[in-house]
Parts: structure tokens; C-alpha cells; sequence
């Protein structure tokens, strides 16, 4: 099959070199020549690098650098069988460049978006015959992260989908199967990580240090919430988390947090301005966290059922498979447990009591628990057990 990558950014990169490395010839498009030029510099740097540390052979990097070509024109993209676009986040841009696409390339292609945050359907709006374009959401940086998002509009044919899932399975990839819904399975699971986080924060319960250290420390994730939005930048993050409460209809699990919002008005966005919720800067001191067993483990009860909560609701709403949501969340954003699989250890029961004691709490419609979970705690249901 050949590959068409548009977009040469963070993204497109990443494809363009597991394409060739898969053994696929590969053509890189991007309107910028200079954004284009570097991406070759970087993949020929990191691909030497991976040649030092002994990952593939010399001949293995000079085979895969000879099959990637690059151009300024989108029309160097005639020939290729699938293209997967990456260019900038912004629909009617997309939807300009997916008809395009379709009036040059050869009439069995198929055209995918790495779209985070636009639905497939609105995409695949702007082509004559919508059957052939599908969601193909990658994780960063995608020649490491295993998971990848495959969604098909409601236009996608049967055929579309079982080519581009059978390509990306065959690069090595977890591929899961995901509605075509706003934040696909991890943007929206993963949610309350943050949301539920910043609102302890916000009750004045613990600091950011306290509940970094309650998540990583006593709940085995990789990163603390507050860590993890300074890498992502809290600009980027207060973006996504806005959108997907607009695409929910404003649904109040998902409102974004005003001390977020404030940090990036502030310019506070995290490692990339040297400040976010913690300083970067050197010679900063590092804030202690209060490890108090029992506040920590309230910090990391809560933030865990409000996201056992969404996985739940996931599948109640068939927006993907139980072994998928748990799969997408251990393989995109690394969790230390499938939520699923965490929910049956903890006790389906007792994950239903938590909820509720909140919702009676704070009688807020955020904390409802899922109808999936009432009805598995009635019938006496676990998930995988
Ligand atoms: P980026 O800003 O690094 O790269 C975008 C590239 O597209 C730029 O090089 C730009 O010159 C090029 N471009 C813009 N308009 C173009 C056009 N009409 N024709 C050809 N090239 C064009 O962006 P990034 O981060 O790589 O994101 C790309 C897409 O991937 C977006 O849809 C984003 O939502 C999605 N995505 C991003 C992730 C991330 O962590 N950065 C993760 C998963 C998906």
C-alpha cells in the first residue's frame, strides 16, 4: 500500500517514519517547505539514534529513508492508496483539503483525519462519496505510543474500515474501535484525571503537590495530574477540555476549571514558559507534598471513580468495546490498570457508594453515577472477573 501523510508537524513526522519503517513507500506533503525540511532533518536524526542504540540496522535506516518522498504539492499525493491527513485543526481547512483529495487521487483511496477533536462525519461532508474517509487518531509521539483511535463516521464503509484497521494492526499498533463522538475513548475518559484534580484543588482540600502525589505514589500512575498538564501545556489542555464540554452540550461532567483557565491567562502554561502549576525555573524549590495516608487516599478514591464513572458510561453508550476502553487507556495514556478491570477489584459496589455519596454531597448532576453501574451492582455483574 502506498502512504500519504499530509502535514509534516509533530504528527505527520511521527506517521511518515512508521509508515517507512513498516515498509511502506511514503510520500510527506506539507504547504511549509521549511516545516518540511526539518521534519527530514529529524527523521534522519532519529533514526540514526536508533541505529546507535542498536534498535535497527544501518541498511534497515537507509531502507527506510530511501522510501519517504516530500513535496509542496498536495497533488504529489495522486498515486498513494490511503492518505492520512495531519495539518492544522481547523474544519473548514480540512474539509477544503479532503475535497481536493478526492478529485486527484485514484478512486479506491482511502482518505483519513488525524483528527483529535472534529467529527468524522463533518469531514467526510465535503466529499462526493463520503464512504471512504475514517478517523485515524494517533497518540504522541506515534512511532512509540501503541494505541491507536480507529473511527468510523457514519458515512464509512465496511470495507474502508476493515483496510485501514488491518494496515495499522499490521505496523504493530493497538488499534481500538471508537464512535464517532467528541474526545473518541481516551480525550473523553480521561476527563475527570484532570477535571476531578483541579476541583480538589479548588475545595481547598490538597495542594497540587498533595494530589500529584496521592495519584502517582498510592495509585501507581505514571504522572500527577498537575505534572502532567504542565507537559501538556495548559493552554493545550483547557482547550480540549473546553471543546469537549461544548460538544457535549455543556454536560457539567466535563466543565472546565476557572484556576485552569486562569494559569494560562497568566501565561502560566507549564515546562514550555518555565511556569505552570509547579516552577520550573532553576534553582526553584520544590514544593513538599502533606503524604497523609488517609487525605491521599481520599484524593486518589475520588479522582479514580469519577473516571471508572466514565469508562462505565463509555460502554453504556456502546461508544467502544470494554476490553477497548480499558486497552485505549492503558496503551494511549499509559494507566497503570484497564479502569474496567480496576472497577471490578475495587468492587462495583463500592465504586456505586462513592458516586453517590458525592452526588449527595455536593447534589450536582456531575457526580451521577453511570445507569450501567446501578444495573451491574444489582445483578451482581463484574466486567471481566
Ligand atoms: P503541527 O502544527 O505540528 O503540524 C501541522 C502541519 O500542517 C504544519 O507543518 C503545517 O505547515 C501543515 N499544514 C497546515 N495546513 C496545511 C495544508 N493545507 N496543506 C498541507 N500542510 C498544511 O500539528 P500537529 O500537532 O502535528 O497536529 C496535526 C493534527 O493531528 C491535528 O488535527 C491535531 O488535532 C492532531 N493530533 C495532534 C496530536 C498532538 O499531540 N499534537 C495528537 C493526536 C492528533
Amino acid at each position: 500500500m502506498k502512504v500519504g501523510v499530509l502535514g509534516a508537524g509533530t504528527m505527520g513526522s511521527g506517521i511518515v517514519q512508521l509508515a517507512a519503517q513498516n515498509g511502506h513507500n511514503v510520500t510527506l506533503v506539507d504547504l511549509n517547505e521549511q516545516i518540511l525540511h526539518s521534519s527530514e532533518d529529524k527523521l534522519v536524526k532519529i533514526l540514526s539514534r536508533l541505529v546507535e542504540k542498536g534498535r535497527i540496522t544501518d541498511e534497515q535506516k537507509s531502507a527506510a529513508i530511501g522510501r519517504i518522498a516530500y513535496g509542496c504539492d498536495i497533488q504529489d499525493l495522486a498515486d498513494c492508496d490511503i492518505v492520512i491527513e495531519a495539518i492544522i485543526e481547523n474544519l473548514n481547512i480540512k474539509c477544503d483539503v479532503f475535497a481536493k483529495l478526492e478529485q486527484l487521487c485514484k478512486k479506491g483511496v482511502i482518505l483519513a483525519s488525524n483528527t483529535s477533536s472534529l467529527s468524522i462525519a463533518s469531514i467526510g461532508a465535503a466529499l462526493e462519496e463520503p464512504s471512504k474517509i475514517i478517523g485515524i487518531h494517533f497518540f504522541n509521539p506515534a512511532p512509540l505510543m501503541p494505541l491507536v483511535e480507529i473511527i468510523p463516521a457514519v458515512q464509512t464503509s465496511d470495507s474502508t474500515l476493515k483496510k485501514a484497521k488491518d494496515l495499522i494492526d499490521s505496523w504493530g499498533k493497538v488499534t481500538v474501535l471508537c464512535k464517532d463522538t467528541p474526545g473518541f475513548i481516551v480525550n473523553r475518559v480521561a476527563r475527570p484525571f484532570y477535571g476531578e484534580a483541579l476541583r480538589i484543588y479548588e475545595e481547598g482540600i490538597a495542594d497540587f503537590a498533595t494530589i500529584d502525589w496521592a495519584m502517582t505514589e498510592l495509585g501507581g500512575f505514571r504522572m500527577g495530574p498537575f505534572t502532567l498538564m504542565d507537559y501538556i501545556g495548559n493552554d493545550v489542555n483547557y482547550a480540549v477540555t473546553e471543546s469537549v464540554f461544548t460538544a457535549f452540550y455543556y454536560d457539567s461532567r466535563y466543565r472546565p476549571s476557572f484556576t485552569q483557565k486562569r494559569h494560562a491567562e497568566a501565561g502560566y502554561l507549564g515546562r514550555k514558559s518555565g511556569r505552570g502549576y509547579f516552577d520550573y525555573t532553576e534553582g526553584a524549590v520544590r514544593i513538599e507534598p502533606n503524604k497523609e495516608r488517609r487525605l491521599g487516599e481520599y484524593i486518589l478514591d475520588r479522582i479514580l471513580v469519577m473516571l471508572i464513572n466514565e469508562a462505565v458510561d463509555a460502554v453504556f453508550l456502546n461508544i467502544a468495546s470494554k476490553e477497548d476502553v480499558d486497552l485505549a487507556m492503558t496503551n494511549g495514556v499509559n494507566y497503570p490498570k484497564g479502569l474496567l478491570n480496576w472497577a471490578d477489584e475495587i468492587g462495583l459496589d463500592n465504586v456505586l457508594t462513592k458516586l453517590e455519596d458525592m452526588f449527595n454531597e455536593y447534589g450536582e448532576d456531575r457526580y451521577r453515577p453511570s445507569p450501567l453501574l446501578r444495573r451491574m451492582v444489582r445483578d451482581n455483574q463484574t466486567f471481566f472477573a
